[in-house]
């Protein structure tokens, strides 16, 4: 399962790119508002911070197929790259979807609650589907055995769309999304340290330093070895 980060916030992204093998950005209106700035100029650095090879995937606001094409083709221009148009999935939404493949331009059909959506945004050929694992948990739905069904399905028919799972709160949600087959998870920066975090790996490490000092004091490997 591949990482993304799911923000739009520009140190945020940074720092999860510099530390964690990450393989693109989400972003999603939400989070772009927050951010409170120029939506070209916020691509454009986001795409200069990941580089031309990492996925971005940015959503359109329109509400008709003929306006989420002309959205999507503008985002394309802007962010350049290996980008995908985020849309909503609808009937409005999975015309777009028709429409840009055709026009050679990636769809990720995002806020899918149900494999029935996610059977239909891969039929109208969106490369990626979002189903939102924690709002689903929210609505005493089960967010991990949705996106389990849905890779069900896409094997069954042997489809070429991938689960871009999104929407978490916790490791457990992304450690059972991952068991499920999800081709790939965006998450906070939180959460990427979360789940590369253990108090029993600081202790190890607490130990290894604590034994190291009292044989070699504060001289380091690289002092030994210069
Ligand atoms: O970008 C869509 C998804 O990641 C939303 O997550 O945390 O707002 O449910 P959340």
């Amino acid at each position: 399962m591949k990482y993304l980060i799911d923000s739009a916030n520009l140190e945020e992204i940074r720092h999860g790119n510099e530390f964690y093998p990450i393989a693109g950005v989400t972003t999603n209106p939400t989070l772009v508002a927050k951010e409170e700035t120029d939506l070209k100029a916020l691509i454009s650095d986001l795409r200069g911070i990941i580089g031309g090879k990492k996925m971005l995937h940015v959503q359109t606001t329109a509400k008709k197929a003929e306006g989420i094409v002309r959205e999507a083709e503008l985002l394309s221009d802007t962010a350049g790259g290996d980008f995908y148009v985020k849309i909503p999935i609808g009937e409005e939404g999975l015309k777009a979807a028709s429409i840009l493949k055709k026009r050679g331009i990636g769809v990720t059909m995002t806020a899918i609650f149900t494999p029935q959506q996610a059977l239909l945004a891969a039929n109208a050929g969106a490369d990626f589907v979002a189903p939102y694992v924690n709002r689903l948990d929210n609505i005493s739905a089960n967010g991990v055995q949705t996106v389990e069904e849905i890779v069900r399905l896409f094997d069954i028919y042997m489809l070429e769309c991938q689960v871009l799972a999104a929407s978490f709160k916790n490791v457990r949600q992304l450690h059972e999304v991952a068991l499920a087959g999800a081709h790939c998870a965006t998450v906070s920066g939180g959460l990427l340290l979360s789940a590369a975090s253990h108090p029993m790996t600081d202790s190890a490490v607490q130990g290894f330093d604590r034994d190291w000092a009292a044989a070699y004091g504060s001289r380091s490997v690289a002092d030994l070895l210069k």
